[in-house]
């Protein structure tokens, strides 16, 4: 079953093709950061805009490196929530005319809960996850660790009680002058620093299993503010550019030692306590090299991620758990469907 993605509730606008729900045929996505970059973060108006000029040409694209036809595809799969709304509207547009015109099922799909299906696209044709699945999901939008018993069927042990990991990465960076988006950035800076240079708290949480990093930010604001000699109330906007190079490597990597141990320890807590058979990360934060080496040393079975590509947003997830979907759930009627922003991971 051959299931075409299509994905744009943030600032990539993708489309791919997607074979029983493991096999890339195709995967097209075009970035819209260098639109971003000059803001230091997504501005919503832009995202929406750069996502209709350049929506149908990405699922043409799609079909044309499948060397496929519209007969050939056999459902259509969007994601429907959560993002920006303005984001979503253009996807899901683009997908229930496509399937009415067309004449395909539709699967909506929530993006958050396809993150964790870019672990069942094959890359070097390497085995599926086995369910139980303990699922860390970290992205731009979300934070959480997730228990999944069976496709579909899923339980929340944790999330972020504010900002989410990526959404701390991409602040911290524009503190320190790092370029958006800050994950990437951040984890190259930190490099050349000393994580033990500054010592950052990690929040205690009543449920082990929650996170939160909005006091970690401001732990490091804090301390960008002592290093550069200001008060609290100098302009956070001009602190960067009174930290030498060392020093913004050196927060850099203090940052992200605490950011990834604070993932790791919940992470491997939930593995002691729920005995998965597999445990995968999934979303942005994933492609993080730091995060992947310390969840590999400390988790006894092995830690299962994918490539950088498919851990940032993508449409073959999207295509992957569509096809999952269609297993069991009925086509949704593209009439009726609408955008959901800011949905919470459900069962449709
Ligand atoms: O999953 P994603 O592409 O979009 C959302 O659904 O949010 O995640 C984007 C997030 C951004 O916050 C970005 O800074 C972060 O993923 N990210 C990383 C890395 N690459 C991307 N964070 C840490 N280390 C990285 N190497
Ligand atoms: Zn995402």
């Amino acid at each position: 079953m051959k299931v075409l993605g299509i994905e744009s509730s943030c600032d990539e606008t993708a489309s791919a093709v997607v074979e029983n729900g493991r096999f890339i045929l195709s995967n097209v996505v075009n970035s819209q950061i260098d639109l971003h970059t000059i803001y230091g973060g997504v501005i919503p108006e832009i995202a929406a805009r750069s996502h209709i000029e350049v929506i149908n040409p990405v699922i043409n694209q799609a079909l044309a490196e499948a060397r496929l036809t519209w007969q050939d595809i056999d459902a259509i799969a969007v994601s429907y929530a959560p993002g920006l709304i303005g984001s979503l509207l253009i996807g899901t547009l683009a997908a229930r005319t496509l399937a009415i015109i067309k004449n395909k099922p539709l699967y909506p799909v929530h993006h958050v809960e396809a993150h964790v299906y870019a672990n069942f696209l094959s890359v070097n044709n390497e085995s599926e996850p086995q369910f139980p699945i303990l699922a860390l999901i970290v992205s731009g939008g979300h934070s959480q660790l997730m228990l999944f018993k069976n496709h579909g069927d899923f339980e929340m042990l944790g999330q972020t009680q504010d900002d989410a990991i990526g959404e701390a990465f991409d602040k911290v960076a524009k503190i320190i002058g790092l370029p958006y988006p800050g994950g990437p950035s951040i984890s190259q800076a930190a490099q050349n620093g000393n994580a033990s240079a500054y010592q950052f708290p990690m929040a205690r949480m009543q449920n082990p299993y929650d996170f939160s990093f909005s006091g970690l930010k401001t732990a490091v604001l804090r301390a960008v503010q002592r290093e550069a000699n200001v008060d609290i109330n100098f302009p956070s906007t001009d602190l960067a550019e009174r930290l030498t190079d060392t020093q913004r490597a050196n927060f850099a990597a203090s940052f992200q030692s605490i950011a990834v141990e604070t993932l790791v320890n919940r992470t491997l807590l939930a593995y002691q306590n729920f005995h998965p058979k597999s445990v995968i990360i999934a979303g942005g934060v994933a492609a993080n090299q730091a995060l992947r080496q310390k969840l590999t040393a400390t988790i006894p079975i092995t830690v299962k991620y994918p490539p950088i590509n498919l851990c940032t947003d993508n449409a073959a997830m999207i295509a992957s758990l569509g096809y999952y979907r269609s297993l069991s759930n009925s086509p949704f009627d593209p009439y009726q469907l609408e955008v959901e922003p800011s949905l919470s991971m459900s069962k449709r």
